[in-house]
């Protein structure tokens, strides 16, 4: 496995493969994202993955400069999985000026849910993804892949949005979420759970499942009822110590408010103690 730190080293490493797949991650690797790298490899000839902390994507007062830097680590992780090389830029080679261009999301979509709670999130994911695919994606000849985890439900819908919509030669394949013996969502933020917050941090995935059962069971009701079911999972977490953002019920399609009958995806987020979790199911 190569690692390479420059945009001209990746192009060159990349320059005899042809259908790359590129993993996009922001590092302090866990299982799930090396789900990604084992979906990632049948699909082209040469597996990348990515390790960059995206400043555009945090808030002022979130968690960028604690956000946990284990590049060595993940280098052994992503070796054991079978990636052929690994990117991990500088904040200077990626922005090497302020990232005046930017990727701006729909509203309608990018403004909801994580967005709302989270405002620019997703232009800055937006961002740093198109540039990712500009140093990943555009040496290959042939198909290329970029694989994201559906535990960002929102984020890779987004994603594939913009991808339609630039007509960008991307095909985006979405993994499973991994989850720990108990249910728990994998992901780099249960790293900051202290012992007593980790056992009660599957609280969330419970929650989100009662509300799935809920609102199938609402049938024909399922717009009237779906507020106060809502209200009642948030209350549940909040009686339990949680600060919750949202726990809701929106259809697939465009995770707006559904109607009976639609295909239906459950998602929540909620911080325990200083941690911020989502987690989301389709039902
Ligand atoms: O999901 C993530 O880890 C990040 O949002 C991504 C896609 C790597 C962009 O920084």
């Amino acid at each position: 496995m190569q690692i390479v730190h420059t945009i001209d080293d990746l192009r060159t490493a990349l320059r005899p493969f042809n259908t790359p797949a590129l993993v996009p991650t922001m590092g302090n690797l866990h299982d799930g994202h090396l789900e990604l790298v084992r979906a990632a490899k049948p699909l082209g000839d040469v597996t990348v993955a990515s390790i960059f902390v995206n400043r555009l994507q945090f808030a002022p007062h979130e968690d960028f400069d604690t956000y946990p830097r284990t590049l060595q680590a993940d280098a052994d992780k992503l070796a054991a999985a079978g990636c052929d090389i690994v990117f991990a830029p500088s904040e200077k080679e990626l922005y090497p000026e302020p990232q005046g261009f930017k990727v701006q999301p729909p509203t309608e979509l990018a403004d909801i849910l994580e967005g709302h709670f989270r405002p620019g999130f997703f232009t800055g994911v937006c961002t740093v993804v198109m540039k990712l695919f500009q140093c990943a994606l555009s040496e290959g000849k042939g198909t290329r892949h970029a694989v994201f985890g559906q535990k960002d439900y929102q984020q890779q819908m987004v994603i594939r949005r913009m991808v339609r919509q630039f007509a960008l030669p991307v095909n985006i394949v979405s993994v499973a979420t991994q989850r720990a013996a108990d249910g728990l969502a994998l992901s780099s933020r249960n790293g900051y759970l202290s012992e007593t917050e980790r056992a009660e941090a599957v609280q969330l995935s419970l929650a989100l499942r009662a509300l799935g059962r809920d609102a199938l069971a609402a049938a024909d009701g399922l717009a009237r009822q779906l507020p106060a079911l809502e209200e009642r999972a948030m209350a549940g977490l909040a009686a339990r110590g949680w600060q919750p953002d949202y726990l809701t019920v929106r259809r697939r399609s465009d995770l707006q408010a559904p109607q009976a009958g639609e295909p239906l995806v459950v998602l929540g987020a909620a911080r325990l103690g200083k941690t911020r979790l989502i987690d989301n199911f389709e039902i």
